[in-house]
């Protein structure tokens, strides 16, 4: 996937700058940056959940935010999103919110005269149960903790037979735990079927435990774009502000790691602002 000048302006807030980068298929990627750094915006703007400004996006030869109609309709099928508030139907059980899913890939019309196959069934079931929670398949979404829903979430997310995860902040109300399960299920996913994961994450130890790559964001622009293993205090630094804002805890205690000009090669100079 080729990124190019990709830039999202509401009124006279730019969220994201003339946004530049390519993804490899399949690759880990952490999108990190302080709040209104414009990493919502970003991935809402992949998805087509918000018309982007200006910019391309290419994969496969395609400009896919020049898609319409069907074709649109199949690419947001293809990125599946993943929301901080799991976007479950809450009194649904969780079996049927997994199928769900399919109904992006049957059209509306179709699931609702023929509901649900067989096989759609037995996806749901196979989908929940490498998320490890099948036995709450019959309970209602409502009932499960937070990070129960969110395996549901995945787990809907997979049986759509996506291409690509996007992730926006999905472990951001989860308890340590929670979080943990729901990082590695993410990463289990991208090494086992090859997808490509694109996460939104408000720590920057979550990127540097899970992700291979690194997108720092700063005021609607990338900042840093590199391994993970190159974000080293300065470029944490760079990336959220050295003001008094800057906490330790997005860090962790050990990024010091890498030599400095080689963390240095991945900064982005920031552009004069437009
Ligand atoms: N629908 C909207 N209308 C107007 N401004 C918006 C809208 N959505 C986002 N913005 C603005 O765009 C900027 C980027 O917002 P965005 O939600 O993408 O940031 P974020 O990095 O995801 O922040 P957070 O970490 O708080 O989720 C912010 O200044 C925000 O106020
Ligand atoms: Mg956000």
């Amino acid at each position: 996937m080729q990124v190019t000048g990709l830039t999202k302006r509401f009124g006279s807030v730019t969220a994201v700058k003339a946004a530049t980068f390519s993804v490899p298929t399949p690759q880990m990627v952490g999108i990190i940056g302080r709040s209104g750094a414009g990493k919502s915006t970003l991935l809402r703007m992949i998805n087509h959940l918000t018309p982007a400004t200006e910019g391309r996006i290419v994969i496969d030869g395609r400009d896919v935010l020049s898609l319409r109609g069907r074709a649109r309709h199949d690419w947001q099928r293809d990125c599946a999103m993943i929301f901080q508030q799991f976007n479950l139907v809450p009194r649904l059980d969780v079996l049927t919110n997994v199928m769900l899913g399919r109904l992006n890939r049957h059209g509306t019309v179709r699931s609702l005269l023929k509901m649900f196959s067989r096989e759609d069934i037995a996806r749901a079931l196979r989908a929940l149960e490498r998320l490890g929670i099948a036995e709450q398949a019959m309970q209602r979404a409502e009932e499960l903790s937070g990070g129960q829903q969110q395996r549901v979430a995945i787990a809907r997310a997979l049986t759509q037979d996506p291409r690509m995860i996007l992730a926006d902040e999905p472990i951001a109300s989860l308890d340590p735990m929670s979080a943990q399960i729901v990082m590695s299920s993410l990463r289990e996913i991208h090494e086992r079927d090859g997808l490509t994961v694109i996460c939104n994450l408000h720590t920057l130890d979550t990127a540097r435990t899970y992700c291979d790559r690194v997108i720092g964001m700063r005021a609607g622009e990338i900042v840093f774009d590199g391994p993970a293993s190159a974000v080293t205090t300065d470029v944490a630094r760079e990336i959220y502000g050295a003001d008094e804002s800057f906490d330790e805890g997005v860090t962790s205690t050990s990024l010091d790691d890498v030599p400095r000009a080689e963390a240095e090669a991945y900064l982005r100079p920031v552009q004069a602002s437009a």
